[in-house]
Order: C-alpha cells, then sequence, then structure tokens
C-alpha cells in the first residue's frame, strides 16, 4: 500500500483516484476547483463513467480516498504525486503544460524526499525532462506513465490494461512506480520517458488512423460492390490487424484523438520530420463529415435548404455525455450550412448549453423524427438499433434515413420503406 496524491479531478484523476484506492492505496485526490470537491466529497461524480460512482463511495467509506482543493497539504504525505492534469491544444497544435508546470512550482518546497512524480497527462515529447528540471529537487524523480483510458469505459481500461508503460531515467523509480500496479495483471512495458511519451500519441494516432482507413474502405466497398462488413470481417482476422477499431463512422472526435493527433504532428514538424501521413489521415476525418452530408443531400434529390433532419445522436460516441469535437456536430454544422432544419434527440443531451444554435433539441426520438424529410444517425446509442421503426416511419413526413454508425439492419430498413443509405454495406 503506497499514500497517493492525484492532482486533477477530470476523466483521467477521477478515475485513477478511484482505482488507485480500490488496489488498496490511501489516495487523496486534489483539484482547485471547490464546488467539484464539495461535490465529489458527497459522492456526485460530475462524469458519466460506468462504475465510477460505485468505486468512489466504496473508497470515501473505506477512508482510502480523499478529496481536497489545493496541492500542498496532499503532497506533503505522500510517496508519489500523480499528475492528471489538462494539456489543452494551443493554436499551432502544441499542447499546453503550464497546468503541471504550475502544479510543480507549487509543490517543489513541500513534497518529501524521495517523492516520485508521475505524469499521466497526454504532453509533448520532452516534458519528462522539463519537469525534472522545473522541479530543481535531486532527491524527486518524475516518471511517465501515459494513460490509455477511452470514454465510457476508463474503470476497465484502468483496471483491465492491455499493458502499463512506465518511461522512467532512473530504474528504481520506475520499478517503484510498477509496484503501485502489482495487483493488475498486465505487461509492464519499462522504457525511457521519451518513448513513453511517444507511445501516448503514437497509440492515439494510429488508432485514429485505423478508424480513419476504415471509413476509406467504406467509401471504395460502395464504389466496387463489396461489404464492408465482412471486408472488415476478413481483415480483423488477421492477428497483425485485429477486430477492433473497425467500424465505420461519421468521423472520429472527442478530446482526446484531434487534440493527440495535431500534437503529433506539430511535434515531428518542431523535431524536423513532415508527419504527412497523419496530415493526410486529418483531411480524411474532415471528409468524413463532409461524406455523411452528402449522403443526406442525395437521398433529399439534392437540396437541403428548409428540409427538416431528424439527428439522432450528438455526443461523440455512445456510452458518454461528452459532445467535444463530436463527428456529430461537425455533420449538423454541414447539414446547417446547407440550409437544413436540424433537431436532434441524444440519450445523454438535455441542454443547449454545448449546442451550435442552428440544432434544436427534442427531448425524445419521436419528437425529433416527428414531421421530419430525413433522419440521420450520427451515434450508435443502443436505443436507436431498439427504437420501433415502423412507428417513427409513420411519424416522418418521409422515410429516409442516413445510418452513418451502420447501426440498423439494411433489409429490414427497406422492407420498411425508407430510402436508407450507410457506409459501405451491400
Ligand atoms: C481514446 C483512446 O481510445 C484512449 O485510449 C485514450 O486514452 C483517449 O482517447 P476516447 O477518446 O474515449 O479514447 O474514444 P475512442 O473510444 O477511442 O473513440 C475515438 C473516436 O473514434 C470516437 O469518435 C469513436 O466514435 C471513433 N471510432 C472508434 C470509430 O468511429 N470507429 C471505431 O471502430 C472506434
Amino acid at each position: 500500500m503506497s499514500t497517493i496524491s492525484v492532482i486533477g479531478a477530470g476523466y483521467v484523476g477521477l478515475t485513477t483516484s478511484a482505482c488507485l484506492a480500490h488496489l488498496g492505496h490511501e489516495v487523496i485526490c486534489v483539484d482547485i476547483d471547490q464546488e467539484k470537491i464539495r461535490q465529489l466529497k458527497q459522492g456526485k461524480i460530475p462524469i458519466h463513467e460506468a462504475g465510477l460512482p460505485e468505486l468512489v463511495q466504496t473508497g470515501i467509506s473505506n477512508r482510502c480516498l480523499q478529496f481536497v482543493v489545493g496541492a500542498k497539504d496532499a503532497v506533503a504525505s505522500s510517496e508519489f504525486v500523480f499528475l492528471c492534469l489538462p494539456t489543452p491544444q494551443e493554436e499551432d497544435g502544441r499542447a499546453d503544460v503550464d497546468a503541471l508546470l504550475s502544479v510543480v512550482n507549487q509543490i517543489r518546497e513541500v513534497v518529501s524526499p524521495g517523492t516520485i512524480i508521475v505524469n499521466k497527462s497526454t504532453v509533448p515529447v520532452g516534458t519528462n525532462t522539463t519537469l525534472a528540471t522545473a522541479i530543481r529537487r535531486d532527491d524527486v524523480s518524475v516518471v511517465s506513465n501515459p494513460e490509455f483510458l477511452r470514454e465510457g469505459a476508463a474503470v476497465t481500461d484502468f483496471l483491465q490494461p492491455d499493458r502499463i508503460v512506465i518511461g522512467a531515467n532512473d530504474s528504481k523509480a520506475g520499478d517503484r512506480v510498477a509496484q503501485i500496479y502489482e495487483s493488475i495483471d498486465a505487461p509492464i512495458v519499462h522504457v525511457d520517458p521519451a518513448s513513453a511519451e511517444t507511445i501516448k500519441y503514437a497509440t492515439n494516432s494510429f488508432l485514429a488512423t485505423k478508424v480513419s482507413f476504415v471509413n476509406a474502405l467504406a467509401a471504395v466497398c460502395e464504389a466496387v460492390g463489396a461489404d464492408i462488413d465482412a471486408v472488415t470481417a476478413g481483415l480483423g482476422s488477421d492477428t497483425r490487424i485485429g477486430p477492433r477499431f473497425l467500424q465505420p463512422g461519421p468521423g472520429w472526435g472527442g478530446s482526446c484523438f484531434p487534440k493527440d493527433m495535431h500534437a503529433l504532428v506539430r511535434i515531428a514538424t518542431d523535431a524536423g520530420y513532415e508527419f504527412d501521413l497523419l496530415r493526410a489521415v486529418i483531411s480524411a476525418n474532415e471528409q468524413q463529415f463532409e461524406r455523411i452530408a452528402t449522403k443526406a443531400e442525395r437521398l433529399l434529390e439534392g437540396d437541403l435548404a428548409g428540409q427538416n433532419i431528424a439527428l439522432l445522436g450528438l455526443t461523440f460516441k455512445a456510452h458518454t455525455d461528452d459532445l467535444r469535437n463530436s463527428p456529430a456536430i461537425e455533420v449538423a454544422r454541414r447539414l446547417a450550412k446547407k440550409g437544413a432544419i436540424l433537431r436532434a434527440y441524444d440519450p445523454m443531451v438535455n441542454s443547449t448549453s454545448d449546442i451550435p444554435s442552428e440544432i434544436e433539441i427534442a427531448t425524445t426520438i419521436e419528437n425529433a423524427v416527428n414531421q421530419a424529410d430525413l433522419a440521420v444517425v450520427l451515434t450508435e446509442w443502443p436505443e436507436f438499433a431498439s427504437a420501433d421503426w415502423p412507428v417513427l416511419a409513420d411519424l416522418m413526413k418521409s422515410p429516409r434515413l442516413v445510418d452513418a454508425r451502420n447501426l440498423l439492419d439494411r433489409d429490414s430498413m427497406i422492407e420498411l420503406g425508407f430510402r436508407y443509405d450507410d457506409l459501405g454495406r451491400t
């Protein structure tokens, strides 16, 4: 059992705190937001993560998880200080590490000798060295320990990871960090810090590339008369490729892929290599948004002006309430620009606060499709797959649907009388 401070109570910090407490460590989760800490102390979780409320509640009841405002008091009694802070994308694509430097400056005088700072934030390659220099303490090490947590599956991904990456110059420090995870059954990849930082960007960029590849392949399947589900079944059975992240969709989004892709391009350019392959993937992703809008246009005989379109799904993927860089919003903007009138239903979105003004929010799927000229499935919510489509078809002015997630059964929808389009299925 170790004493651990986790600085930052966001998606990563909160999941890390609750899971480390679950592993038997004594954890203090720190944030600067007093209201957030007040809510967390009462077990109220501001994010939608399966299993997280239960872990937080258990941690609080077992007194191995507490929440405080401000880092100074917490770190003094900690053997490890995890940094789980935002590293937002700057205009030029670089990740902004100011939050990490600010915390390092705050805790420099109070961390105990032998403390290890463990950086979980996604940072430009070389930041480990920057932080080690900034702490100005020979008796404090900095280790890189990137996270691979998917939103909506963060607890599972933390407790059952494919691997744990530890980037350390000092092998003793690396081994001490590895011990934190000793009850997790997963290989530990010990590397140098720069490689650990690069692994994080490489993973997200490769996954985004895989998604864009399958989206482009779906367009090829449409052109040559092949079926994308059959193709990806054959493709994914190759163990060098694997079946996951081969699901066509409206494009990739979220708070990580876009940011990390631009950051890696920028890191490479700064280092003298033009990562044109990733630039092409970013551009292909933009084209995918356009491709979905064009499919809608085609089903409405080429003219969207004044047409009522029901958007089914706004979040960047199912099982989250996150709208950040959502492909659904990107497609909606393009439809609105072509003159469409938009009404959206998403089971996790009931306020217009983070939604473009062109989109009206419906409280049910029925309200969204009522009198619509066309519907577009943009997020793969199970609720849309199990909806009563015969009823919905009757509510629509005319049953037309673009299934941008290949969520529905093509033949059944056509049998219901839908003019139906999807991605690469025959
Ligand atoms: C991602 C990484 O998976 C995670 O390891 C990292 O720590 C954070 O970034 P997340 O942003 O939650 O996690 O989303 P993810 O589940 O990876 O999906 C990213 C985007 O790709 C979403 O827009 C999703 O809809 C899309 N996607 C994913 C597809 O279109 N098809 C797929 O097969 C998989």
